[in-house]
Formats: structure tokens, C-alpha cells, sequence
């Protein structure tokens, strides 16, 4: 404690130079994942999941890379896996010819890997919220990015990409992608599941997806979740796309929808399995 501090300060600082003794400074670089193996298997009809199991997480991260005239990476990983991820993507097309980078909210591990937008033709594609909200006011972003309103689409050749905007599940710019001519759909972070599985599954792992939605907190209430689940239900698609855990198989996409309607998920104090204990 400094001697010449005044009993006012000392009273104000003291739980501050407390607090610096115990908490010193710490690095939290380690937290962007880069020893992950990253695997990558064509799921169906051109279309390529690229996979990392992250330990630290226990959850895989999914990148989904679908081949076009002008194919379209939807997710790009978080920037410590942005190495290995492309160099999967070049075994499927030279990088050169990757014509969208689609994000489908504002978070790292969605679209840390940016450098995917140093291809010649790369384009960003985003929601209009994530494009108002985020990308319009953030240093260093280019403003030369693509943004899309509810329902509106986009031709890639022989795919046709319909964008439906999801608001508050899990964030505010939240969409959602659904591929049309294969029934494709890119849910982001619902129907997410633990563990390192087969990329397709069509088992009922619907119990432990909502185990992981209440010990990480990423909705904040049920309804809006709801509310697009009856929406991509009636979609009906023959492929569900989710960025972490398997790729689930149609016959098995009731279970995941019927454990969102029945069961209570939303944040009850678990982030990222740690309690927040109630400041009162
Ligand atoms: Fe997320
Ligand atoms: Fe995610």
C-alpha cells in the first residue's frame, strides 16, 4: 500500500490493490484453439464439412463448404484454426475461386477467419442486422460486404441459398441458411450437440444438446427459439447442417425439434458451465 495515500484513497483503493495482488493480469490468448485436427468428408450433393473436435470446448467446430460455379463457405472458424480450415477448403477448389464467405452472427468462431475475404472474388455475405449493427461501425472492416433480409435469395449456379433471419436465437443478428434445390439447412448453433460423432448422425442426441444449451447459456429465453423452430420444420429439410456436433439425417430432425419444444433451455446462470453468481 503506497504510504502516501489519504485515508479517503485508502478506503476507495484498497480492495483495488487487494484485487491487483491476488487477480495478476492473465493472458487469454490460449482461449483461440490451433492444435485441433481438422478433418474434412463431403456430406452429400457438394457439399463439404470441414471439422475440428475442440477439446477445451467439447465441441466440434463445423465449417460448410458448398461447391457451385460459385461455391460458398458458410462459417470460417475461429482465427487459430483459419491455417488448417483452408487448407481443406483448397482440396476441394483453388481459394481463388471461393465467391462467398457466408457468417451467420457476429461471433469469433463464426467468421474469426477473415482472411478468407483475401481472395480475389471472396465476398462477405451477412444478415442485414449483423450488417448494421457490427460490420457498419467496426475498425478496419471494409464496407464492401452483402447483407440479406428475411427471405431474400441468392444464386450460386446450381444452388439457390434463402436466408431467414432468426433473431434472438442465441444473438440479435442472428439468420439462419436454408440451400433449396438439396433441402440443405445451415442452422448455426441450434441443434448443436457435444462430442466428436460421425459427421452424420441419425441418432436422438437431443438430450445432451439440451444439457449443452443450459450449462452454456446461449439463449436467453425460450420463445424466439421456438418461434423458428416451427418455421424450419415446416422447411422439412433433407439435411440439417449444425456448426457444432454431427450433420443430422431427416429422419432423426423431429427428435432435436420436438426437444426444443418440450423442454426448458434458456440461461438460468450457467455461462459457459460456470456459475454467475446473483450481485445483489
Ligand atoms: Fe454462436
Ligand atoms: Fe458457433
Amino acid at each position: 500500500m503506497p504510504k502516501s495515500l489519504s485515508g479517503y484513497e485508502k478506503i476507495y483503493l484498497m480492495p483495488i490493490l487487494y484485487l491487483n495482488l491476488i487477480m495478476p493480469e492473465v493472458s487469454r490468448t490460449f482461449y483461440s484453439p490451433k492444435d485441433v485436427d481438422v478433418e474434412i468428408s463431403e456430406i452429400k450433393d457438394g457439399i463439404y464439412r470441414i471439422s475440428g473436435m475442440v477439446d477445451m470446448h467439447g465441441i466440434t467446430f463445423n465449417q460448410f463448404l458448398i461447391d457451385d460455379e460459385k461455391p460458398m463457405l458458410i462459417h470460417t472458424g475461429p482465427v487459430g484454426m483459419y491455417k488448417k480450415i483452408e487448407e481443406k477448403v483448397k482440396e476441394v477448389i483453388p481459394l481463388q475461386k471461393l465467391a462467398y464467405v457466408s457468417f451467420l452472427h457476429f461471433e469469433s468462431d463464426e467468421w474469426g477467419g477473415m482472411a478468407f475475404l483475401d481472395s480475389a472474388d471472396a465476398k462477405l455475405v451477412c444478415s442485414d442486422l449483423s450488417s448494421k449493427l457490427n460490420l457498419a461501425g467496426w475498425h478496419g472492416m471494409s464496407a464492401d460486404h452483402v447483407s440479406f433480409w428475411d427471405n431474400e435469395t441468392l444464386n450460386t449456379g446450381k444452388r439457390r441459398f434463402r436466408f431467414i433471419m432468426t433473431p434472438h436465437v442465441h444473438h440479435w443478428d442472428s439468420m439462419m441458411i436454408y440451400e433449396e434445390t438439396t433441402k440443405s439447412l445451415f442452422p448455426s448453433d441450434l441443434f448443436i450437440q457435444p462430442g466428436n460423432n460421425k459427421p452424420v448422425i441419425s441418432e436422438d442426441l437431443s438430450e445432451s444438446m439440451i444439457a449443452l444449451y443450459r450449462a452454456v447459456g446461449i439463449f436467453a429465453s425460450e420463445e424466439p427459439v421456438r418461434r423458428t423452430t416451427r418455421r424450419l420444420i415446416d422447411l422439412s429439410p433433407n439435411m440439417v447442417y449444425p456448426m457444432h456436433g454431427s450433420c443430422i439425417d431427416s429422419s432423426a430432425f423431429p427428435k432435436y425439434t420436438d426437444a426444443i419444444i418440450k423442454n426448458n433451455f434458456a440461461y438460468t446462470g450457467m455461462l459457459l458451465g460456470q456459475k454467475l453468481e446473483d450481485i445483489s
